[in-house]
Order: structure tokens, then sequence, then C-alpha cells
């Protein structure tokens, strides 16, 4: 049994989704169940060097993660140039999770060193910068990818499965609703539970560019490619508070409307708000409506009610409504485990590197994500339908 090691650069894990989604669900838990199995003779094996700005932010990642994962601290540093280079010890992906508007500089640092790519979305806030980053890592000649972590939740994919075994029919319609209550922090005893930079577009911050970079791949890749959409956004809550305890004015959108005509016909819509209080089965539900049956996706359990099954409601406002839609939908039967979804990406682009297995996620994949937020704000500008053109 050899086991090959294979050196990661995890650049920006001191925020939200670095430390939680990729050093600790990912990197971490796969080196704790032993690393990639490939087959009876071969484990691929991460080995992490941490790297970001702050040494006292850092430190105790290192230390808690490395501690848990292998009995010592991980490696860790905040000379970002001086991993890329080889100072301390060879290391073959660059991965990012800072800012949207640091990855373009840590992706050319990346690309000048050679190294395989794989950063969070959205690559870029423009599909002009998002296109050239694509091009500029596909003429080295290097291995990439971005994260586009929806397509592994239970949710999608036992959408897809149903889609696959044809319980739709004919799809007519998707529903997407989207989003909670983001606290601006203003109130007394009431954090905010977000970056704050997420509300100010100055900073990368805004709903479309956040979201419609999911909404892009989860349609293509579960409903079909887009061919035109419209949208329409708005600041609804204009004041938040700052992590350093300010009060700013917000400048990004943080609710956005969006109709998708996909290449097909169906009618795809998405609502995303963070100004929203749910009451849904959960944070993000999907509705597919097909002829010989329809489905309601949350993140992770999906119901289902087929044409058989299907209540014949009567319009009478004057009488308690008789029926309880709720009863009359089957939850579909979790038939497997469904592991975390960034880390089984992770693993994909792993393989990929490691063993030249096919990965689709490419930056230019990520670029179509870009290229629909930005279409998205144009529209809303216009107050027009737009269309959704090939990248190249
Ligand atoms: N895949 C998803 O579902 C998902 C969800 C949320 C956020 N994201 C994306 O992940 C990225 C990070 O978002 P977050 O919510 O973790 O934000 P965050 O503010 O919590 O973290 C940002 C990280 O970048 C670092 N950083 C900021 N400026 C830097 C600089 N100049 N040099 C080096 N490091 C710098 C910060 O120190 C921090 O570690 C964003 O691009 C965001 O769009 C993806």
């Amino acid at each position: 049994m050899k086991t090959q090691r294979i050196g990661i650069i995890m650049n920006g894990v001191t925020g939200r989704m670095g430390t939680n989604q990729h050093l600790n669900r990912s990197i971490t838990a796969i080196i704790k169940q032993g690393g990639i199995r490939i087959n009876n003779d071969l484990t691929l094996m991460p080995d992490p060097i941490l790297t970001g700005r702050s040494e006292s932010k850092l430190k105790p990642l290192a230390e808690q993660y490395g501690i848990e994962a292998t009995g010592k601290p991980y490696p860790f540093t905040t000379d970002v140039q001086g991993a890329l280079d080889g100072k301390y010890g060879n290391y073959d992906v660059f991965f990012d999770a800072s800012g949207t508007l640091q990855r373009a500089g840590f992706i050319e640092m990346a690309v000048t060193a050679g190294k395989a790519i794989y950063c969070e979305k959205p690559t870029a806030t423009e599909t002009a910068e998002a296109v050239r980053l694509a091009k500029l890592v596909e003429d080295a000649g290097l291995k990439n990818g971005v994260v586009q972590d929806k397509l592994w939740l239970p949710g999608f994919r036992k959408l897809r499965m149903l889609k696959e075994l044809g319980f739709f029919g004919d799809i007519l319609s998707v529903r997407g609703e989207f989003g909670y209550w983001v606290f601006t922090g203003l109130d007394y005893d009431q954090p905010a539970q977000r970056p704050s930079w997420n509300y100010r577009s100055e900073d990368g911050g805004g709903m479309m560019i956040d979201m419609f970079c999911h909404w892009r791949y989860v349609i293509d890749h579960v409903f079909g490619p887009v061919r035109k959409l419209v949208a329409h956004g708005a600041t609804d809550l204009p004041k938040r508070r700052h992590e350093n305890g300010s009060v700013f004015d917000c400048t990004a959108d943080d609710s956005a409307y969006a109709m998708f005509l996909l290449e097909d016909g169906t009618m795809v819509q998405f609502n995303s708000s963070w100004c929203t209080r749910v009451r849904r089965d959960d944070l993000l539900t999907v509705q597919v409506d097909g002829t010989k049956g329809s489905a309601v996706a949350g993140l992770r359990e999906v119901f289902v009610q087929s044409a058989a099954e299907t209540p014949k409601p009567v319009w009478n406002p004057d009488i308690p409504q008789p029926i309880n839609f709720y009863e009359g939908w089957q939850q579909v039967p979790n038939n497997m485990v469904y592991d975390n979804a960034f880390k089984i990406q992770w693993e994909e682009f792993l393989r990929h590197v490691a063993l030249d297995e096919p990965w689709r996620y490419s930056l230019m994949e990520g670029a179509k994500g870009v290229q629909l937020a930005e279409l998205g704000m144009k529209s809303w500008k216009e107050q027009a339908w737009v269309e959704v053109g090939d990248l190249s």
C-alpha cells in the first residue's frame, strides 16, 4: 500500500468558509479518515500548510486542527510567496478562500509558481476579469477548479436522481426560495451572523454576485442550460454594523429576484434574500413541478408528490381550508450516506490533480457564475430581459 502525499497551501483559512468548510470539514476530515483511498494499492494524503496575514489567527487554527488530524500542529506562515516558492517544503496545490477581491492577486501568484489552483467562488466580480483569470490558468496548463459545493448537497443529488428516474415527466418549472434574516448588528444583543463586507459592493459583496454564481451551476447541471434572465435587486436594509463596531451604509443588494429561462423552455425562478424570515422546510427550498410529479427539496431532505397523489383543491375562502397540503407528500428515503458537499468536491479535485481523473468545475465554469451575476445586475439596471451568451 502506497500513501501519496499531496501538499496543499491553504490561503484565507481564518475566514468563515476557510475555517469551517475547507480546513475543518474537508481537509482535516479527509486526513482523519485516513486519506482518500483510491484502491488497495494507493491512498492520497493531504498535507496542508496554512497561510494568511495574521500569525495570531493562524497559530490557534494550525494547533487545533493539526493536532486533531495528525497529532501535531499544521505548519503555517504569513509568507504566502515563500510558501509558493517552496521555502517551507514542496506543495502541489494552492487553495484560496480569501475575500473575493483578493482572489485575482493570489491566483496570479499561484500561476507564476506553477501550482494547481482551487478556489472559492466567485473568482471575480466582473465576467471579463473571471474569464481573464480562467484563461491565465488554462494557458499556463495548470489544473484548476472553483468551489461548486451545492451540487453535492443531498437535496440536489436527490433531485438529480428523481430527474434521471423520470419521476417528473416533463419538467415545467422550478422555484427556489433562498434566504433567512441576517441581523444588522444594530439591535441590542442581536449580533450579525455574516461578514459585513457581504453588504458593501465596493468590497465584493451583494446577493447577486454571491448567490447567482451558485444558481448558475445548479441550473446548468441539474436542469439544463440558461438562455435568458430577468432580475431585480434591492438594498432592503440601509445600515448595518461593521465588525469594528462602526455603523456603515449598505451599498450592495441584500435581496434579488430572478427568472431564468432555460434553452428547453423551463422557467426557473430564484428569490434570494437576507431580509426574510423562514417559514418553509429549510434555508433553501426548491420546488420542481413536472407533468408526472413534483418535488420540494431542502438542503438535505426531499418530499415528492406524484400525479396519482395530487389532491383536487377547490377555491373557497369562506370555509377553513379542508386539505392539509403537507400531508400529501412522501419523504425520499436516505438510501446512502451523504458526506459533506465541500469535502466530496475536494476529494474529486485532489484525485484530478494526482491521478488526472476527469474534472469539469474549472475556473472557466466558475466564470459562468460571475457572468450570470453580472447579467442579473444589468437586467436590474436596465429593467429588461438579457440573453446569456456563451463564454470563451
Ligand atoms: N461556497 C460557498 O457557499 C460560499 C459561502 C460563503 C462565502 N463564499 C466565498 O468565500 C470567500 C470567503 O468568504 P467568507 O464568508 O469566508 O469571508 P470572511 O470575511 O469570513 O473571510 C475572508 C478571509 O479572507 C482573508 N482576507 C481578507 N483580505 C485579505 C487580504 N488582503 N489578504 C489575505 N487574506 C485576506 C480574511 O482574513 C479571511 O481569512 C468569498 O469569496 C465568498 O464569496 C463561498
